[in-house]
Parts: structure tokens; C-alpha cells; sequence
């Protein structure tokens, strides 16, 4: 989920995870990004950060 950092994309992470998804946290902003991977998993889901810029090719490689 990019931009999963905050507002809306962390919303729907934590959505997606509460429906069992195993989630990808994908956000620039690392602690916001950490954050969610927190929240995620004390609520009982699974979730990994990666950190990118999705405006940066490279970072997607
Ligand atoms: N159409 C509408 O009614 C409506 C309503 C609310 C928000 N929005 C838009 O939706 C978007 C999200 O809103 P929000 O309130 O969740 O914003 P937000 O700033 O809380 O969240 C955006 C997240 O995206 C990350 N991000 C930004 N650029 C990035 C990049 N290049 N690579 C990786 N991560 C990046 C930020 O670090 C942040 O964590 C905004 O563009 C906002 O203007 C539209």
C-alpha cells in the first residue's frame, strides 16, 4: 500500500490487514510508515515496512 504512512493509505492498510491481508507498508515517510506496521500488528495482523519514494523508478527495482 503506498502511502500507507498516514491518512488515508494507513487507513486502508489497516483495513486490508483486518481482512487478512498480508500487507506491504510502502511510504517515504519512515516513522509514519513504522507506525503502521506497529499498529497493524497489535491489532494481530502482518504487515512489512518498505520504504520508497513512488515518484522514484529506482526505489521500485
Ligand atoms: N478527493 C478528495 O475528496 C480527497 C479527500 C482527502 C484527501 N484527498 C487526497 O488524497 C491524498 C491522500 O490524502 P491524505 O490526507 O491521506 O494525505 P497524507 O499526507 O496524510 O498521506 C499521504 C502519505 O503519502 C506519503 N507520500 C506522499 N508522497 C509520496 C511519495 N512520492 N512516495 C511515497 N509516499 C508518499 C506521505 O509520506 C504520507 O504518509 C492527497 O493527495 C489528498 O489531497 C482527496
Amino acid at each position: 500500500m503506498t502511502g500507507a504512512g498516514s491518512g488515508i493509505g494507513r487507513e486502508v492498510a489497516l483495513i486490508y490487514a483486518a481482512e487478512g491481508a498480508k500487507v506491504v507498508v510502502s511510504d517515504m515517510n519512515v516513522p509514519g510508515a513504522q507506525e503502521a506496521v506497529s499498529q497493524i500488528i497489535q491489532n494481530g495482523g502482518k504487515a512489512i515496512l518498505v520504504k520508497a519514494n513512488a515518484a522514484n523508478a529506482e526505489d521500485h527495482k
